[in-house]
Parts: C-alpha cells; structure tokens; sequence
C-alpha cells in the first residue's frame, strides 16, 4: 500500500479563448490530474460517491469521515467579486451548490455580501460547511451573474488541488444544505436564465481522451447546444421518474449488452454525473460484465481499485453498447482500458491492464444502479436538457478515435 500523502497537483493554464453566440457561452474546461499515488483512490472514492447518491435524500446533510483520498475531475475558471478572483470549480452535474474556498481563500470585494446563512455540503467523499454570500459570478466575459448565493468553505475536506465546486445539478439537491433558512439555493444556472444572460437552462460538456497528464481537453457550453462539438443528431432520454436516480440527471438505460453478454436486461434507472471519474455498474451487472472478459478480476487486494485485464483477453475484449433513447452509444474497447502509459498515475504497477469500468458497491434495483462517468462522457458529446428535462448524448470527433494498447 502506498502511502496516501504529497499528492501534488499540475494545473495547466486555462485557455482563455472562448467561443461564444448570442446566449450560448462556451468554455474551455481543464482536466485535472495529479502525480504521484492520486488515482490509486479513484475507484473507492467513485464507489463511496455511489453509495452516497444512492442514499441521499433531501432532508438535511450528513457528515462523513474525511478521508485522504480525491478524484479524478474536470474543472473550470470561474470569477467571483468585482474585479473578479478567478477559482479553479469542480464541475459538477452530481450537486447543485456552488462554493469556494477549499484552495484559494475568498477574496471579497464591494459586490460580496454575506447572506447571514450558513451551508453545509456532504459528499461521497467530504465535505465543506461555512457561510453563504451573495456575489457576481463571472462564468465567462459575457456571462455576468450578479447576486448569485455562493458558499465560502470554511471547513472542508477532500478538496486537495481545486478552490470548490461549481454545482450545476437540479435545484432540488440544495434542500437543506442552509440555515436557519431552510430553503433551496438558485444555482448558477437558475439564475443565468432568470437574469437573461442564457435562453434556455441547457448544459452542453463536451470531454475528450486526455492526450497529456494535463489537458485543457474539454468544453463546456451554458444555456444550449454548441451544434459544432457534435455529429450527426443528438439523442435525448428522459430525466428518469426512478428515485433516487430522479434527483440527479438521472436517466434509464434500456439495454446494456457486451458482446453475447447481456449485463442489463431491461430499463434501468442510473445517473449520468461529471462528478464520477469511472464508468460503476450495480454489483450484479459489474458481475456479467466481468464474465465477458476471460481472467479479470477487481484488484482490490492490491488497493488500486481497478478492473484487472489479463493481456491475453484484450483482443477478444467486446464493445459495451450502452442503449439511451434510440440510440447505441458504444465504449469501445479502447474506451474500455486505462492506456498503459497512466498506470503510475493511476496507482497501478506498470505493465499491468486495468480498466475504466468499475463496481458500484450494491446490486441493482436500488434505483440508481449505474454511474455514467466522465470515461463514458470522454467519447460523446452530453447535454444537461433542463428546459426540457431530458440529457442527451451526440458523437464527437473523437467517438470513432482508437487507441491501441
Ligand atoms: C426539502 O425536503 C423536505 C424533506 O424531503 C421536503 O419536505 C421539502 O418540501 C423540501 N423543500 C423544498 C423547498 O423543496
Ligand atoms: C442584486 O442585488 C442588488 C442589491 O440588493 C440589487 O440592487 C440589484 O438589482 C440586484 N441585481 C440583480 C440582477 O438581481
Ligand atoms: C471535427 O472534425 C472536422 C473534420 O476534421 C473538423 O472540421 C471539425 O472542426 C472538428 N470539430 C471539432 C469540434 O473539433
Ligand atoms: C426505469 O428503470 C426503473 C428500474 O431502475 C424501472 O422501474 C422503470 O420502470 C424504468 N422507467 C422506464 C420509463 O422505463
Ligand atoms: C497484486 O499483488 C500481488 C502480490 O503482491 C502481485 O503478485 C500481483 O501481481 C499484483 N497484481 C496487480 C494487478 O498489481
């Protein structure tokens, strides 16, 4: 077991170019990444997230051990005071509060206004509580919110390497996340709408394979579809009615094949979170997915986590073809695989084949019984439909893209 300290963290420079149309803003997003053991976490802490979806309800917060692990994640720059300080947010569809504070402390200007409220945020893994403000959140040059209600972590954990979260998951997830007042928080996109400065409430993020140990190798586009970073049509499932998956951008799954293999018979309610690094199935699906591939075994014993792949199956590895709406989205068989170059970066011994498909920790009919992470969302252009409550996926360029292991 490697030891879980001195994980340093390498940002690149946000590239400042943004392309932008009327009400459509998008922005370049940063994969980030850290040296050292950081990966070696992934995996529990995706499962832990899972677990805590799962049992999220919406009554109150709940605090959970701090743990020195972190993800895998995406994040944005994004502005907060005038003049703006520029924070390095999590961008996540899996919460809805938007705070900073967990690296570069707040730095107040005439806009900052301390709403008198206190917050408090559990996640899968960590935590922040501290006092609310209102301020001007600056998303992009031409996308000025003012008076939007952001937290300033005063207490947190697990936010090694990032300055807080930009929230961008329904509404409803801020249910008792403040007091005294115990009322919903309006998120970023909630009020780019109300103020104008988006016409509709619709979330486009586009990810791509990461080509280096950091990559500004994705986009994200508020209040519409950017049609550029897609081909062909998009295709739209509805938010699911299945609780808990409901409470998120949840969305049924009708079919989930691998090769001959049916993993999930028939429609099933999961979520679809830029929060999740992995790709999780409920215990009884990861099952049958792990009968596809001859000899492969979860490394756990080894602590990494991982899918282990013998060399010897990576050939007669098959596609998952994930069915959503009326389309088959597929992770190939490069999709499928961690390259083998990141195995140090991963936590894993070199030479090793591990995988990007992971267990959820319970069997299915919990409701939410898979996580469509960002190595799904690596190969698919994903919309976050509000306006008419549904998530879509397109292909992309790099949809077809292979990588040779
Ligand atoms: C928050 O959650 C509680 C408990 O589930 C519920 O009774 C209440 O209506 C919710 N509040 C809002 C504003 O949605
Ligand atoms: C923001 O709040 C200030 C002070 O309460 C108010 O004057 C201003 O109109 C508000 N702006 C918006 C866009 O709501
Ligand atoms: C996708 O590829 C086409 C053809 O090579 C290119 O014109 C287009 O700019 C690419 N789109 C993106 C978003 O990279
Ligand atoms: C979605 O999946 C759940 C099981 O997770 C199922 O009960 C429900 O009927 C499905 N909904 C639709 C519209 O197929
Ligand atoms: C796991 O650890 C055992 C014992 O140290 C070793 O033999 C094996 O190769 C390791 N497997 C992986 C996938 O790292």
């Amino acid at each position: 077991m490697q030891p879980f300290s001195c994980w340093a963290l390498l940002f690149v420079a946000l590239v400042a170019a943004s392309r932008s149309t009327s009400s459509l803003v998008t922005i370049p997003l940063t994969k980030l990444d850290r040296t050292g053991s950081y990966l070696q976490g992934s995996p529990h802490a995706d499962r832990a997230r899972a677990s805590f979806l799962k049992t999220r309800t919406t009554s109150g917060s709940t605090t959970v051990p701090a743990s020195n692990l972190a993800y895998m994640q995406y994040t944005t720059s994004v502005g907060v005071g005038s003049p703006a300080t520029y924070y390095n947010l999590v961008v996540d569809t899996g919460s809805s509060n938007t705070f900073i504070g967990t690296g570069k402390t707040y730095v107040r200007t005439s806009t900052s206004a301390p709403t008198g409220q206190h917050v408090n945020v559990t996640y899968g893994l960590g935590f922040f509580t501290g006092v609310e403000y209102s301020d001007t959140v600056t998303l992009a040059p031409d996308l000025v919110i003012a008076n939007q209600s952001i937290g300033d972590a005063l207490q947190y954990a697990d936010f090694e390497g990032v300055d807080g979260i930009i929230g961008v998951g329904p509404v409803d997830l801020t249910n008792g996340t403040l007091s005294p007042d115990n009322t919903l928080i309006p998120t970023i996109m909630n009020n780019a709408l109300k103020q104008g400065l988006i016409k509709k409430e619709i979330l486009g993020v586009l990810f791509a394979p990461p080509a280096t140990y950091n990559d500004t190798n994705g986009v994200i586009t508020y209040g519409g579809i950017d049609h550029a970073l897609y081909t062909g049509k998009m295709s739209y499932a509805p938010v699911t009615e299945t609780y808990p998956a409901s409470l998120f951008w949840g969305i049924n799954v009708t079919e989930l094949t691998c090769g001959t293999h049916t993993v999930i018979p028939q429609s099933t309610a999961g979520i679809v979170d830029t929060g999740t690094t992995l790709v999780l199935l409920a215990d009884d699906f990861f099952d049958v997915y792990l009968d596809a591939i001859p000899g492969a075994y979860l490394d756990d014993d080894n602590n990494t986590g991982l899918l282990v792949i013998p060399s010897s199956s990576v050939a007669d590895m098959q596609p998952l073809n994930f069915k959503i709406g009326d389309t088959v989205f597929s992770m190939d068989i490069a999709a499928q695989l961690v390259p083998l170059d990141q195995n140090t970066a991963w936590g894993g011994q070199a030479g090793v084949q591990y995988g990007v498909v992971g267990k959820l920790g319970t069997d299915s009919g919990g409701g939410l019984d898979f996580i469509i992470g960002q190595k799904f969302m690596e190969k698919y252009y994903a919309v976050f439909d509000a306006h008419s409550n549904r998530v879509g996926f397109g292909y992309t360029n790099h949809t077809f893209s292979k990588y040779s292991p």
